[in-house]
């Protein structure tokens, strides 16, 4: 299976407000420690069921469940050494992408491995640059990325767009103002094309200040926060049900690998409890609602939040809802027949 790399542009806002050189190489020590023992504390929640304590091959518990590629050996100098910090990180916060027929197109050099998770929806990017340091110390590398160097940087970036907005906003109200004071000199209506590139000038200064604290937020804080799941709309006609249930189960499948975890008749792997008999025991809003952000129904659950949209939700929910194998019958003890 070949691997992937196309680049998130990471330095979008400090690029565009020019703050790059303002901080230094390197970072404190203390934030460095801190970040490797947040690291190490979400690789053990997040990774190390599939990757292995050491990230070693067949060391997770359910690294021999899974389907090929097997997770990747993260202890292996040679390959992993290839990587850039930037494409860990990438691949870790990345969007799904389907890989089955008439699904989306992948690039060549595209990481896009289904059974492996995206982490993008589940945690701040701050948190995901943490586990990379972890993951550099697998294979006895150290992070170059400068994390502390970015969030300041980012935050330069809030305070320099809030600046540039402020005086932006001060020059718009004198324009406004003095157009007003003009128009009561003549006794006319004010003329609001005499202060509308102030104004204009004022609302890109906010737009760019929006982006700046969206840049810092999206570092910091969790995703998902906050995000209010609508109800959906799950009745329809049952041939819709049946369509959509078929597309449910492809994107299952190979756009967000719930297959890695889940176990369905003897396939699949064990993070998560088997979804056989899903179709008798979960409500279908139930599972959008979960599938959605289910962050927001257990904070700390392993199941990481995979971006499913709305449609998306709504074919999965709607294929577990298919899903109903007959209870096991446990006094028959071995397999008859
Ligand atoms: C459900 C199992 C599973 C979980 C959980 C998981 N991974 Fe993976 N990981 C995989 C699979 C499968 C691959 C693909 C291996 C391949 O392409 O050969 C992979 C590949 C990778 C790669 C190599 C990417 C490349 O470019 O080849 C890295 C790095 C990685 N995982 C890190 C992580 C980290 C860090 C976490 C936790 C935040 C994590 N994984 C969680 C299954 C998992
Ligand atoms: C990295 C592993 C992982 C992946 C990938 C994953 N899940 Fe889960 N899932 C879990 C875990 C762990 C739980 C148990 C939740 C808990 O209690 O924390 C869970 C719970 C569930 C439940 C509730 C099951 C029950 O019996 O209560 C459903 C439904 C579900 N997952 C569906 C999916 C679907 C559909 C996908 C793909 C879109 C998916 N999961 C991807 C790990 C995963």
């Amino acid at each position: 299976m070949r691997a992937w790399r196309r680049i998130r542009v990471i330095g979008a806002v400090a690029g565009v407000v020019g703050l790059s050189g303002l901080v230094g190489a390197g970072g404190c020590s203390m934030f460095q420690s801190e970040q490797a023992a947040k690291g190490k504390k979400l690789y053990s929640h997040y990774c190390m069921h599939c990757h292995g304590e050491n990230g070693k091959q067949n060391e997770g518990f359910n690294w021999s469940s899974m389907t090929d590629p097997k997770p990747k050996d993260l202890s292996n100098k040679e390959e992993m050494g290839t990587f850039k910090d930037e494409e860990i990180f990438n691949t870790i916060s990345r969007d799904m992408k389907d890989t089955g027929p008439g699904g989306d197109k992948i690039g060549d050099d595209e990481f896009a491995v289904p059974t492996m998770p995206t982490f993008k929806h589940t945690l701040s990017e701050e948190e995901i640059w943490g586990i990379v340091g972890y993951v550099r110390s697998l294979h006895g590398r150290k992070l170059e990325f400068n994390v502390e160097g970015r969030k300041n940087e980012l935050q330069a970036a809030v305070q320099a767009a809030e600046q540039k907005f402020k005086e932006a906003d001060r020059v718009a109200q004198e324009a406004e103002k003095k157009a007003s004071d003009e128009a009561d000199k003549k006794g006319v209506e004010v003329d609001d094309n005499a202060y509308l590139k102030e104004m204009q000038l004022m609302g890109q200064a906010k737009k760019e200040l929006d982006q700046a604290t969206l840049a810092l937020v999206n570092f910091t804080t969790r995703p998902g926060k906050g995000v209010n799941i609508t109800r959906p709309a799950l009745t329809m006609k049952p041939e819709a049900a049946t369509k959509l249930a078929e597309v449910g189960k492809q994107l299952y499948m190979t756009k967000y690998g719930c297959n890695g975890c889940h176990k369905i008749g003897d396939e699949g792997g064990k993070v998560g409890p088997a979804l056989d008999r899903a179709g008798f025991r979960l409500n279908p809003t139930w599972v959008y609602r979960w599938l959605r952000n289910p962050q927001a129904m257990k904070s700390d659950t392993r199941m990481p939040s995979l971006g499913l949209n709305d449609a998306d939700a709504k074919a999965v929910a709607l294929y577990l809802k298919t899903l109903r194998a007959p209870k096991p019958d446990k006094s028959l003890g071995k397999a008859s027949d």
